[in-house]
């Protein structure tokens, strides 16, 4: 039995706590929308923020998180409004869309970090998300347009 804090809200979770965080927060609490891309820490689909970092839900257990704030796609605006959201849909950035939950989580990151990121840094924080269609030139529009 394990602790999550998800979204704002306590749970517990039946599961040992070496279990990788994705697989219990898809399989035991059931949010869908942060995705299994690799398994292995190098696409980026499966971003989180744990207490406000992103970080690889694949790469950490529900044990590493207990007592820690995990927020998913699903929590950072309930009604899909975050800023990073709303740039999003202004210009279109999905192609097919598996990888835009962990896109959105790594730049909503980046800007609570740094609100006016320049370019380089944009592309340095968004570097370990991968995209199969190619959509970087408007993910890097998208995060300039949400920065303040
Ligand atoms: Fe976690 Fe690819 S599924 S980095």
């Amino acid at each position: 039995m394990a602790k999550l804090i998800l979204n704002g809200a306590e749970q517990e979770v039946a599961v040992d706590p070496g279990m990788p965080l994705l697989w219990a927060i898809r399989d035991i609490s059931g949010l869908s929308g942060t995705k299994y891309g690799c398994g292995v820490g190098l696409c980026g689909a499966c971003t989180v923020h744990v207490d406000g970092s992103a970080e690889r839900s694949c790469q950490i257990t529900v044990g590493d998180v207990e007592g820690k704030q995990v927020t998913t796609i699903e929590g950072l605006d309930p009604a899909g409004d975050h800023r990073v959201q709303v740039a999003w849909r202004e210009l279109s950035v999905p192609q097919c869309g598996f990888c835009q939950s962990g896109q959105i989580m790594q730049a909503a990151a980046l800007l609570e970090e740094k609100p006016e990121p320049s370019d380089e840094e944009i592309l340095a924080a968004m570097a370990g998300n991968v995209c199969r269609c190619g959509c970087y030139q408007r993910i890097v529009e998208a995060v300039r347009l949400a920065s303040t």
